[in-house]
């Protein structure tokens, strides 16, 4: 465990999710109480039964959500009510009981407080929230557990990838998938990332950034990287087309994606939910007809996709570097979170 150091951290090189703040909030669920009200406390180790349901069998959900520096006293939080009725959604799917979504605010409230002054005043730096649910009976029956506990701790973070629009490579996953239908890709459960590890292992080996992961029946519509929704560009200038898969069960509905197709109308994009096979996606880099594809996620902010590697075939998608589309969605979206331009009613909480 690494609580937050002002004096020893190395802004320019901080690696995601090392650098936790001093506090944490906690609360509670029994069947004869409910949720408690949260609770602020110092970070620290938890104590928990060996035979607790959340290690053995995975009920277990969580977010994802950042706060930005607005001047020198205050920190704004993006779409934290968002993230909250997400949280309600991924709680049910794993038949955990909700937490009040008002309580998560009075949470990420209380956890800034006391600790936003833990983030520094410098560009492309945020406070990453990260508040997770969890089983934690000591019970190995299998059935949903009788106690839950709520916990929302915080890092100090830079970009995920780097702190500029840095191309990434990704990796065409074949032996695997993420989710199916039915299953859990469209909420945040624990288990859904684990499971990606050995891709991703693939995908180093093979010398890409990250695994792109088909569709689990025709294997061959792209759905997302782990963790990060996808978007590609078709034409340029006025005809230019923003494409994302659409979120119809086996990819997680992104609060960052949503943002970005709200930002791309109001930048005169057209904008398009639909499939887009990895056949397609080949060709029409090859053709020049999409020139630029990026990642979206509240940790990977937007980051340009440069090349992409599927078995023995690779291909660059447009120049390889950041786009002028990319470009200006990503810098409209930190305009936002910054303070630089106004955001959409109910997007930020102070
Ligand atoms: C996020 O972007 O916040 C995610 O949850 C992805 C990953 C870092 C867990």
């Amino acid at each position: 465990m690494r609580e937050f150091d002002t004096t020893a951290a190395d802004f320019d090189r901080i690696p995601f999710g090392e650098q936790f703040t001093p506090h944490m909030v906690t609360a509670e669920w029994t069947e004869r109480d409910g949720w408690s009200p949260p609770r602020l406390k110092p970070f620290g180790d938890l104590s928990m039964s060996p035979a607790m349901v959340g290690l053995h069998y995975g009920q277990v959900v969580f977010e994802g959500l950042k706060a930005y520096r607005r001047g020198t006293d205050a920190v704004a939080c993006f779409r934290p009510a968002d993230h909250a009725a997400r949280l309600s959604r991924s709680a049910h799917r794993l038949a955990i009981p909700a937490l009040p979504e008002d309580s998560l605010l009075t949470a990420v409230d209380l956890l800034l407080q006391a600790d936003g002054g833990c983030l520094p005043d410098r560009p492309g730096l945020s406070l990453y929230l990260r508040p997770v649910l969890y089983a934690n009976e000591a019970n190995l029956a299998l059935r949903p557990a009788r106690r839950y506990a709520f916990l929302l701790i915080a890092f100090v973070t830079g970009g995920f990838f780097s702190d500029r629009p840095d191309p990434v490579s990704v990796w065409v996953g074949r032996d695997y998938t993420r989710a199916a239908p039915g299953g859990t890709g469209s909420v945040k459960f624990a288990g859904n990332y684990s499971p990606s590890y050995a891709a991703q292992e693939q995908a180093r080996a093979a010398g890409c950034d990250q695994v792109v992961w088909l569709d689990p029946v025709e294997r061959q519509w792209v759905e997302e990287l782990g963790g990060m929704n996808l978007f590609f560009v078709r034409g340029s200038g006025r005809s230019a087309q923003l494409i994302t898969p659409p979120a119809t069960g086996t990819l997680l509905p992104g609060i960052t994606r949503d943002s970005l197709l709200h930002l791309a109308a109001g930048h005169g994009l057209a904008v398009r939910e639909e499939p887009l096979s990895i056949g397609q996606w080949k060709a029409e880099c090859l053709d020049g007809t999409i020139n630029e594809t990026f990642a979206s996620g509240t940790a990977a902010v937007v980051t340009p996709v440069g090349t992409v590697r599927d078995g023995a075939e690779s291909w660059q998608v447009g120049t390889g570097l950041a786009g002028p589309v990319t470009l200006a969605l990503r810098d409209a979206l930190v305009g936002i979170h910054t303070g630089r331009a106004p955001a959409p009613e109910g997007w930020l909480r102070t």
